[in-house]
């Protein structure tokens, strides 16, 4: 079929097999441009189709040759229909993976679930022993529990009273000012139950007590703080209250795993455009003035130099650096006082009309198409192609 992407609301319901593999294929160059990350390991990565946990993924596999496992929520395709664009980036990995011989399987499904993780835990028994890393990187709106069946929503919304501020349609350009209504407490547990850090402790104890966990096993989960601008709706709203929690359990999990000399991190990266910032008011607007100030001072980053960032100049290092809170900071740059004073002075003028010349919203609609396989040049998306990609090892 031809494939075109279609849009709804915030989203693309469509995605390009082709233009899906390009994407990987680009970040297995830059991966392998790099050189070798140090010795091949074990790596369980939750949350592995998309976004920061594919990048985990990428880095691992082609820059130390590991062995990866990888869980993900994906619609496969239909005849006529596209598959979601983290299935088409896994059947490419995949295959990119099994050429050069190096092992990769993955687990399509609920990751909160019981039955998923016992699953994995079956499959890590059968084909790997033990695992040395696992990466969590789940971004999902919804969570049914596994011990009460209660199905938790989560929310993005302010905590105590109204915000309004300016926020973009980045389809049309439009610039408006939003006021998003405070949350109650049933939000905030809600949305901790989602993005909290209930599951990855979850995961790691039942890895543990089935004796899947190497000694000096590590694991990692990925956290966002943001500028004072984002502050009412992110990191002091119901989803920072989530990232609160999953940052408190990485100490959790590291008590944990004394016995195994196992370590929990938190690494706190930087804001870019997935299929999971695009639905946060706000962000976005920040996010296209931010690309314009990072990409002008030459320290703009994608998932993937991220990623190489976090394995080769923190997670490889003897001594992990971390924050005053014990938080790995890839944020860094993004933090960086000069980039954000620049970032604040573009936001007292960004307007509707200068918005597509002080900001980078080309750039964002670019990453934003290129999620879903589309807008790469190298591309022929007039030519036919087939939608039913299998994934190789597909369990
Ligand atoms: P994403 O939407 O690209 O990836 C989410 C992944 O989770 C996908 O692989 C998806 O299939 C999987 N998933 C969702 N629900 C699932 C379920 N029930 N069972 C199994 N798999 C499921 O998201 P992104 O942006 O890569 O987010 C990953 C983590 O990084 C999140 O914790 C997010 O808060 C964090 N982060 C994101 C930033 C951003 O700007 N995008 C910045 C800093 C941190
Ligand atoms: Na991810």
């Amino acid at each position: 079929m031809i494939i075109e992407p279609k849009t709804r609301g915030f989203i693309c319901i469509t995605s390009h097999p082709k233009g899906c593999e390009q994407n990987v294929l680009n970040q297995i160059e830059y991966i392998k441009s790099k050189g070798k990350i140090g010795e091949a390991k074990r790596v369980l990565v939750i949350g592995a189709s998309t976004g920061f946990g594919l990048a985990s993924r990428i880095a691992s596999a082609f820059g130390s040759n590991s062995s990866t496992i990888g869980v993900f929520f994906e619609k496969p395709p239909t005849e006529g229909k596209t598959a979601s664009s983290g299935w088409y980036n896994t059947a490419a990995f995949e295959k990119k993976a099994h050429e050069e011989g190096i092992y990769a399987k993955s687990i399509n499904g609920d990751a909160f679930s019981n039955e998923i993780k016992q699953q994995t835990i079956d499959l890590i028994k059968q084909d790997l022993g033990q695992v040395d890393m696992v990466v969590y990187s789940l971004a999902s709106p919804v969570r049914t529990h596994p011990v009460t069946g209660v199905r938790h929503k989560s929310t993005l919304k302010p905590i105590g009273e109204p915000y309004t501020n300016k926020t973009v349609d980045f389809h049309t350009g439009a610039v408006k000012e939003i006021t998003i209504s405070p949350c109650n407490q049933d939000d905030i547990d809600n949305t901790v139950a989602v993005m909290g850090g209930e599951d990855w402790e979850m995961w790691i104890d039942e890895l543990k007590n089935a004796d899947l966990l190497s000694s000096d096993f590590t694991t990692v989960a990925y956290s966002y703080i943001g500028p004072e601008l984002t502050e009412a709706v992110y990191r002091k709203g119901t989803i920072g209250k989530a990232k609160d929690h999953l940052e408190k359990t990485a100490f959790t999990i590291t008590d944990l795993l004394k016995e195994i000399n196992g370590k929990a991190y938190v690494s706190v990266n930087k804001a870019l455009v997935t299929q999971s910032s695009s639905a946060i008011p706000v962000i976005p607007l920040y996010i296209s003035l931010l690309y314009k100030v990072m990409k002008e001072n030459n320290v703009h980053e994608g998932c993937i130099e991220q990623i190489h960032r976090l394995y080769t100049e923190r997670l490889a290092l003897d001594k992990v650096p971390t924050d005053a809170v014990g938080r790995i900071r890839i944020d860094d740059l993004e933090m960086r006082s000069d980039i954000q004073e620049q970032v604040s002075a573009l936001w007292e003028q960004v307007t509707e009309e200068n918005l597509p010349s002080i900001g980078d919203l080309e750039g964002y609609k670019t990453d934003f198409f290129n999620l879903f396989g589309f807008n790469y040049d190298e591309i022929d998306y007039n030519s036919e192609v087939d939608e039913m990609v299998n994934i190789p090892g597909l369990q």
